[in-house]
């Protein structure tokens, strides 16, 4: 694989410590704007790597980041507005700004975050904004990729882990929308059609959806974590008025978990129905073969085990 100058926003997040560890191990060199260098702390080691601290939503900054690279890629995404008009903010206008630095900076090569059942008459602001900024990277004349995945998991996620923790400290789970479906795929799977897909032609012009190899319904995703955690409980599933009252009450809560917006996401099942995409050589990992690793409790005591060795004497 030829050796890229790769700008990657949203590379500090869960998503983007993979596809940018994998970078690195291709000796790709890789720029990573963040707004706290603390937050990608994590990456800084990694040889080729550069975290920069930065504002990408302003446009002199994106240009100045993205002169010099081959490739952009984008992750950079929320589940849930502080703000009004945050999903525009950051999926819209930020891709707009994407897209505009690189054809400033002449950089060829677009590699995009959306997500599955991204559309811009969908159900929620989440989707349709996501499904706006598609529309804009395909419409960009760029050598584009647009990548679609359901739930992502591994070890650094917030959806399985969030069960775990509410598991632990609940005793039962009052399941907003139990029965949407869903077809986790592995973080690292992700990782690899981003990295895969930089330097094949056959992927320029086309959007992908990720999913892995299983649909499971909500409750039995949120039943596996509790078996695997050791933290089993009751689920009581909510019916669709509950279910609303309970996210209206969870988004006015710092850091919600939850959103009437993220109910209207899962009137749609994010499913695809399809096969992992041919073109990135491998089949998808299971949800059974990884989630052990990290939610049973002999993972969760190792890890303890490991960081109690790394904590220097006080
Ligand atoms: N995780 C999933 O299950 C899943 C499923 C489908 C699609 N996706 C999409 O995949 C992408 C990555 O998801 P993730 O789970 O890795 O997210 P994440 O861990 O929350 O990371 C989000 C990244 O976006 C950056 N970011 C967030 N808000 C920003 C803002 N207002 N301005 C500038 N940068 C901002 C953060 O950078 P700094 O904090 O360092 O500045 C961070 O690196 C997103 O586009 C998401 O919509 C994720």
């Amino acid at each position: 694989m030829n050796q890229r100058t790769v700008v990657v926003l949203g590379g500090s997040g869960f998503v983007g410590r993979h596809v940018v560890a994998r970078l690195a191990s291709a000796s790709h060199r890789v720029v990573i704007p963040t707004r706290s260098r603390e937050r990608a702390r994590h990456l800084i080691l990694l040889p080729t790597v550069d975290v920069v601290e930065a504002d990408i939503h302003d446009e002199a900054t994106l240009s100045r980041l993205t002169r010099g690279a081959d490739a952009a890629i984008n992750l950079v995404g929320i589940l849930h507005e502080r703000n009004r008009g945050d999903f525009d903010r950051v999926h819209i206008e930020l891709a707009r700004k994407l897209a505009d630095a690189c054809r400033t900076s002449g950089v060829p090569r677009l590699l995009h975050m959306s997500a599955l059942n991204a559309d811009p008459d969908g159900p929620s602001l989440y989707l349709r904004s996501k499904g706006t900024a598609e529309a804009l990277v395909a419409e960009s004349g760029f050598e584009w990729t647009i990548f679609r995945p359901s739930v992502i998991f591994g070890r650094e996620d917030s959806f399985l882990n969030m069960f775990a923790k509410l598991e632990r400290l609940l005793p039962l789970v009052a399941l907003a929308c139990p029965d949407a479906r869903f077809q986790p795929v592995y973080v690292g799977d992700v990782a690899h059609a981003f990295v895969r897909a930089i330097d094949d032609d056959r992927t320029h012009g086309q959007r992908y959806a990720l999913c892995g190899p299983e649909v499971y319904r909500l409750r039995d995703l949120v039943a596996y974590v509790g078996k695997l955690t050791g933290h089993e409980r009751p689920i009581l599933p909510l019916g669709p008025g509950l279910s609303r009252l309970q996210a209206r009450l969870l988004e006015s809560l710092p850091g919600p978990l939850m959103s009437r917006d993220n109910l209207a996401s899962m009137k749609k099942d994010s499913v695809c129905g399809c096969a992992f995409p041919d073109i990135f050589g491998i089949a998808p990992t299971s949800l059974e073969a990884i989630a052990p690793n990290y939610l049973s409790p002999a993972a969760t005591r190792s890890r303890y085990d490991k960081l109690r060795t790394q904590t220097p004497p006080g």
